[in-house]
């Protein structure tokens, strides 16, 4: 649909940036396809964009602060253009609401996480310079990202031969941390045969690899009380589809019903499980309000092992939390060691407000945060180099993505583990390649395609 066509004008342009989660970025594929619908088309970058959205993420005080200095950086931009509509989505949308506009005047809405049908009729009215839609806040929480009719997300079909596929939102979970429950709100889950109609209408346009997503995708479960594991097993019998991943699990959640379902999805199943384990610590575990403790998790690694013995795990890491001691975070290290994770996120902690870990004590101070957090990364650094050592001379199966960003004559994509592979030679993304690995560094694997695959 074009609007050139029918009004014999320009099309307007839409930008969209995004910061954050995986959810994130599906959601702005989301908003992108609903505007297209409305006869807007993709703008190159905010310069030439008649409308700029900024989808936000608020997980810790740096991201939201980046938000706010694109803003100011924008203000010049609605100055010189007025009729520039300028639009704030997402996670920050949702929890900073009207007080947006106290300190940034002329962004023309505000549109929160649940609320993005409300899109394309806002921006409509904005540009047509109706005066009454602006400083519009709509925060409702209404669900519109999960019904969101799939078949009109906006998708990169020649890109990365991998979907994701939201089956949950929001989170029930009340770690002390974390800001998610505010600015998702709490769970909801989509119906598994919608699920799958979507699943086949990607096989059918040739995606190889869909990824589940929710913030606590082990916790779906649908109005008919079908689980992550249910959808695993069915994904898994659906023709074309070669690779399943899902993110992000929550420990507590990752039952042994769901452990079963894994292995009976493999090898459809990716052997790549991202669980994050937050601290090593039980004291600190039960004042994040994780709901286990730290031999409880490394149980679920066990247990996880056990049925799919090759299974490889990733994780998240806070440190710094404020009841974090030494002796704590000592805890931390020896579980990163145990466990040896093919890739551990780890983070400073970041007072949220409105979390209940500002009631637990002061801050720790920034330079023994970030002492602990150089402290994990170089631990970190050398189980992975150790790990990946270990793929040396062997042959593995890549999914293409795209061209190697540093190096334009090599191709990069990912193992079933989610090891980043780069390798020159004849491609193209969405293709699987045989490639055997002859170098590795600490964060990705490099290689030859095997000829006669
Ligand atoms: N401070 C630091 N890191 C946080 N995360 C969530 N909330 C905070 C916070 N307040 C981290 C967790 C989570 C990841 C997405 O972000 O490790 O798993």
């Amino acid at each position: 649909m074009s609007g050139e066509a029918s009004t014999g004008r320009r099309a307007d342009r839409y930008y969209i940036e995004t910061w954050g989660c995986q959810m994130n970025v599906l959601d702005a594929d989301k908003m992108a396809g609903a505007l297209e619908r409305h006869g807007y088309v993709r703008a190159d970058g905010t310069i030439d964009a008649d409308v700029v959205i900024l989808n936000t993420c608020s997980i810790r005080e740096k991201a939201k602060d980046k938000v706010f200095s694109e803003l100011g950086r924008l203000k010049p931009v609605k100055d010189l253009r007025p009729d520039v509509v300028l639009g704030v989505c997402g996670c920050v949308a949702q929890q900073e609401g009207e007080e947006i506009f106290a300190r940034a005047p002329y962004v023309d809405f505000v549109v929160g996480t649940r609320a993005t049908g409300s899109l394309p009729i806002l921006v409509d009215r904005l540009r047509a310079g109706d005066e009454t839609a602006r400083h519009t806040v709509d925060i409702e929480l209404r669900n519109d990202s999960i019904h969101f009719p799939f078949d009109q997300i906006r998708r990169e079909v020649t890109g990365l031969g991998k979907a994701f596929v939201t089956i949950i939102e929001g989170c029930n979970h009340r770690c002390t941390f974390c800001i998610v429950p505010q600015t998702r709100g709490s769970e909801i889950s989509r119906d598994m045969d919608e699920v799958l109609d979507e699943v086949r209408a990607l096989a059918a346009k040739g995606f190889r690899e869909v990824e589940f997503l929710g913030q606590t995708v082990n916790a779906y479960r649908d109005a008919r009380g079908r689980t992550l594991g249910d959808l695993l097993v069915a994904t898994s019998a659906q023709d074309g589809i070669e690779r399943i991943r899902f993110t992000t699990s929550h420990p507590a959640q990752m039952t042994d019903a769901l452990m079963d379902a894994m292995a009976a999805a493999r090898p459809k199943l990716c052997s790549y499980l991202h669980l994050p384990v937050q601290s090593g610590s039980s004291d600190v575990l039960r004042a994040m309000r994780r709901g286990y403790h730290r031999e409880a998790y490394l149980a679920k690694i066990a247990g996880l092992r056990e049925r799919i013995p090759e299974l490889s795990f990733g994780t998240d890491i806070i440190v710094g939390f404020p009841t974090e001691t030494e002796a704590d975070f000592q805890e931390t290290l020896t579980l990163v060691q145990e466990v040896g994770f093919d890739t551990v996120y780890s983070f400073a902690y970041s007072a949220r407000p409105g979390t209940a870990a500002l009631g637990l004590g002061p801050d720790l101070p920034d330079d023994v945060k970030f002492e602990r957090l150089a402290r994990l990364n170089e631990i970190q650094k050398d189980i992975q180099a150790r790990r990946n050592q270990s793929w040396i001379g062997r042959d593995v199966e890549v999914l293409v993505e795209g061209p190697n960003r540093r190096n334009a004559r090599e191709w990069t994509g990912r193992t079933s583990e989610a090891r980043w592979v780069h390798f020159p030679g004849e491609s193209a993304p969405g293709r699987v390649e045989k490639v055997r690995v002859a170098q590795v560094s600490a964060f990705s694997l490099r290689g030859e395609i095997v000829v006669g695959a």
